[in-house]
């Protein structure tokens, strides 16, 4: 039985790979290290949390004895790495707290991966879980390639940038099997609502403004959440070892329109007026050092190794507005509590 860890398991898109790999592999055991933070949910793995081949430990990357004491028991032959502070506003009021856990948390685990396999690195891998948002921003033209420069503008992806170059370096210093990848904006079910998609949502249930920052012309590309967790499962298996490959969703978006689209499909769905909900839309104050446009060119791993995204933006967006209406009691239960001082202080004018 191979002993697998992912961190971030508890989260939105680490909850999807646990799923994945959990159903997939029968003679893999997957460890899902999660400290639960405020983004970190078990409800999101209700399903599976029963299977034999699955243990959840709740752990925070930056205790590191703990960290090395899990590995001297468990010697995991592979680390799929997503845990992280991910949000990039909630890293313009908090930096610090975005370095501790991206790149302490992930030099921990470098460490204990490291110090654990004493070089012996045969069968092993370490898979760090990236964002296309180390590249920084692009103007009305252009791709990030693999070989695009770092150039990352938010605390939050100068921290990723950071953890990226460790693993690197790692790599190149004592030979650790490494791969990286780095992907656009992920959408679909489980997704926190502090995000555009599911804060837009939620929003439009309740009926309350939907935030625009600035113009509203910035521009994503938005990838399915189910396949970029498809991604990870092929590049973890298949990906070449010391290299990086870029995710994308070949689908870009101006925010403005994004939302017009969410709010039409949302009419619908709530059998509302068309238009009931594009009023809602609120242009609110620009966030410091927004970045105009990210577009990824995922041509690497379509040519490499034969991904590509599995859903249409429309089907993806229409089956992520399905689960988010037939999980409200799961949106109810995330936005109580913290979630509202977090949103007063995030949008008061
Ligand atoms: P998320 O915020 O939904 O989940 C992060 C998880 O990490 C949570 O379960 C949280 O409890 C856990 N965590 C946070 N700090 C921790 C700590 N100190 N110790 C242990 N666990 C901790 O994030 P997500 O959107 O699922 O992103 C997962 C990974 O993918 C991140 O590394 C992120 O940088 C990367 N990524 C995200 C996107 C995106 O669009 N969401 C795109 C590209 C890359
Ligand atoms: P977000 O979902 O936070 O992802 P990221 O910043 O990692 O790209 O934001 C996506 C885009 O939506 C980004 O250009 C910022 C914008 N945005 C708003 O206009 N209003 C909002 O309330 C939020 C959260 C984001």
């Amino acid at each position: 039985m191979k002993k697998i860890l992912v961190t971030g398991g508890a989260g939105f898109i680490g909850s999807h790979v646990v799923r994945l790999l959990v159903n997939k592999y029968e003679n893999y055991h997957i460890f899902n290290l999660d400290a639960l933070t405020y983004a970190g949910n078990l409800e999101n793995l209700q399903d599976i949390e029963n299977k034999s081949n699955y243990t959840f430990i709740k752990e925070d990357l930056t205790n590191e004895s703990g960290i090395n004491e899990l590995f001297e028991v468990h010697k995991f032959e592979g680390v799929i790495h997503l845990a992280a502070e991910s949000h990039v506003d909630r890293s313009i009021l908090d930096p610090l707290s975005f370095a501790k856990t991206n790149i302490l948390g992930t030099l921990n685990l470098l460490n204990a991966f490291k110090n654990t396999h004493k070089a012996d690195f045969t069968g092993k891998r370490f898979y760090h879980i990236s964002t296309d948002e180390v590249y920084g921003a692009l103007g009305d033209e252009g791709f990030f390639t693999e070989e695009t420069s770092y150039s990352p503008n938010s605390p939050y992806s100068a921290s990723k940038a950071s953890s990226d170059h460790f693993v690197r370096a790692y790599g190149e210093t004592y030979n650790l099997p490494f791969v990286i990848t780095n992907c656009s904006n992920n959408y679909g079910p489980n997704h926190f609502p502090e995000k555009l998609i599911p804060l837009c949502i939620n929003n439009i249930i309740k009926r309350k403004s939907l935030p625009i920052y600035g113009d509203g012309k910035f521009t994503r590309d938005w990838l399915y959440v189910i396949d970029h967790a498809r991604a990870i499962d092929l590049v973890f298996h298949e990906g070449k070892n010391a290299e990086t490959y870029n995710i994308g969703g070949f689908n870009e978006w101006k925010n403005i329109d994004l939302v017009k689209e969410l709010c039409k499909q949302m009419d619908e769905v709530l059998g509302r007026d068309e238009g009931e909900s594009e009023k809602l839309i609120t242009f609110v104050k620009d966030r410091p050092g927004h970045d105009l446009r990210y577009a990824i060119d995922a041509s690497k791993i379509n040519k490499e190794l034969g991904w590509e995204p599995s859903v249409t933006f429309k089907e993806g967006l229409a089956k992520t507005i399905a689960w988010y209406m037939d999980n409200q009691q799961w949106l109810n239960n995330i936005t109580s509590g913290d979630y509202q001082e977090y949103y007063k202080a995030q949008y008061r004018k």
